[in-house]
């Protein structure tokens, strides 16, 4: 990366009308496709089940398509909060969805209120990560299960072998280029994230990291990769099912 051009990049997406035109260019993930919303929404059902429940997804980018399809299987109301207002001001989806756009730090739920939280690939774009597992925890009933995919891979890189490039640059030279783009990462690895989980008071269910053979190779040649582990740097990403646990 040319760090003076990101840095300016930086700078001109903190000014609003540019950030909203750039948004039009946004590719968000799903990008509201049928087909990967499909499969995802599967990869959910699979580890949680909706009938009856208040569920949450994190950061639904352009698509409300999954909270559809747990509406349609019998959820008992689906919201959704994100940064970014993909729906241009449209909050209530007339499939029984609601948006709500917040700060990014404090979820504007009342405590307890779901059972279900879910979130694709919007974890690592978290710019205050502890509080805002800390208000997972804060909104989910006891006994309430948070599904999350996570994709740490440096969000500027194509090739795989450049997966980790993101860890090169200290912090705050990280935040001066990245911190306002759609495309910032907290950078945080696998085993950071299950500590903060752990830290904060979920039971961890289960949870699987996505290792890729270019990466560990990486860490092999990289001696500033070293402060981490194998596992944290060759994992392209991992998903995890948390649970709050019951009162008992
Ligand atoms: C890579 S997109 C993923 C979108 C969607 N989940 C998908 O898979 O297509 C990341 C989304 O997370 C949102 N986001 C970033 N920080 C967030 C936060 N603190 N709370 C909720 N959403 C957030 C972004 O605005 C964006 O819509």
């Amino acid at each position: 990366m040319n760090v003076l051009k990101e840095i300016v990049h930086n700078a001109l997406m903190s000014l609003g009308p540019v950030q909203r035109l750039a948004m039009r260019w946004h590719s968000t993930g799903l990008n509201n496709r049928e087909d990967s919303a499909k499969a995802t929404y599967a990869f959910m059902r699979e580890r949680v089940s909706v009938e009856g429940r208040d569920v949450l997804e994190l950061g639904p980018g352009q698509t409300l398509l999954l909270l559809r399809y747990a509406n349609q299987d019998g959820a008992r109301s689906c919201v959704a909060v994100d940064i970014a207002d993909y729906f241009e001001g449209r909050r209530q989806d007339q499939h029984g969805v609601r948006l709500e756009i917040y700060s990014g730090r404090a979820i504007p739920l009342e405590s307890e209120s779901v059972d279900v939280i879910w979130s694709n690939d919007v974890f690592e774009h978290f710019r205050y990560p502890n509080d805002m597992v800390a208000e997972c925890f804060r909104v989910l009933r006891p006994g309430g299960t948070m599904v999350c995919r996570v994709d740490v891979r440096d969000h500027y890189q194509a090739d795989e072998r450049r997966f980790a490039d993101n860890l090169r640059y200290p912090r705050w030279l990280w935040n001066a280029m990245t911190w306002n783009r759609s495309a910032f990462t907290n950078r945080l690895r696998y085993s950071e994230w299950l500590a903060i989980f752990e830290r904060v008071g979920f039971e961890i269910i289960e949870k699987e990291p996505y290792l890729v053979q270019a990466l560990r190779d990486e860490y092999k040649s990289r001696t500033d990769l070293q402060r981490w582990s194998e596992v944290d740097i060759s994992a392209r990403g991992f998903h995890a099912v948390l649970r709050r646990p019951a009162v008992r």
